[in-house]
């Protein structure tokens, strides 16, 4: 079975949002949209319902978009299972996968232009956790404090 990955945006994200869809569609990567159209909407509730099918395993990865990319990835976070991190540079989106294992890539819809940010995606989607030695460790951490706080 392909890999799905859940998209979401606030009203700051969608535009951004759009962008990204071009991308995964030219490549043939399937993707759910799980909103919004643009309109207001409260970023929470967007970051919710994307986490929801990684953590369901309805979706392999994840992509929030709002204004900052930070609103998203804070309330993603608090999603047990979730490792969201925004990112606007390609290293710390390369690294987020090889090193902390990060299943949501938040984006900034007012931060990046587009080129910019389908880089980011594409990095993003084609690298792999550094499985085993010391991230595993690090990353088994993460998910402790998660369950002892
Ligand atoms: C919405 O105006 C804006 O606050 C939101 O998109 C996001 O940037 C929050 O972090």
């Amino acid at each position: 079975m392909d890999r799905i990955i859940a998209l979401g945006s606030d009203h700051g994200g969608y535009s951004l949002k759009e962008e990204i869809k071009k991308y995964l569609d030219e490549r043939d990567i399937k993707y759910i949209d799980l909103g919004n159209d643009g309109s207001r909407c409260d970023y929470p509730d967007i970051a919710q319902m994307v986490c929801e099918k990684i953590i369901e395993n309805k979706a392999a990865l994840g992509i929030l978009f709002c204004g900052t990319g930070i609103g998203m990835s804070i309330a993603a976070n608090k999603i047990r299972g979730i490792r969201a991190a925004v990112c606007s540079d390609y290293f710390s989106a390369k690294y987020t996968r090889l090193h902390n294992d990060a299943n949501v890539l938040c984006l900034g819809g007012r931060v990046l232009g587009a080129g910019a940010a389908t880089e980011l995606v594409e990095v993003f989607l084609s690298t792999d956790f550094e499985q085993g030695g010391r991230h595993s460790v690090r990353v088994d951490k993460i998910s402790k404090l998660e369950n002892d706080n």
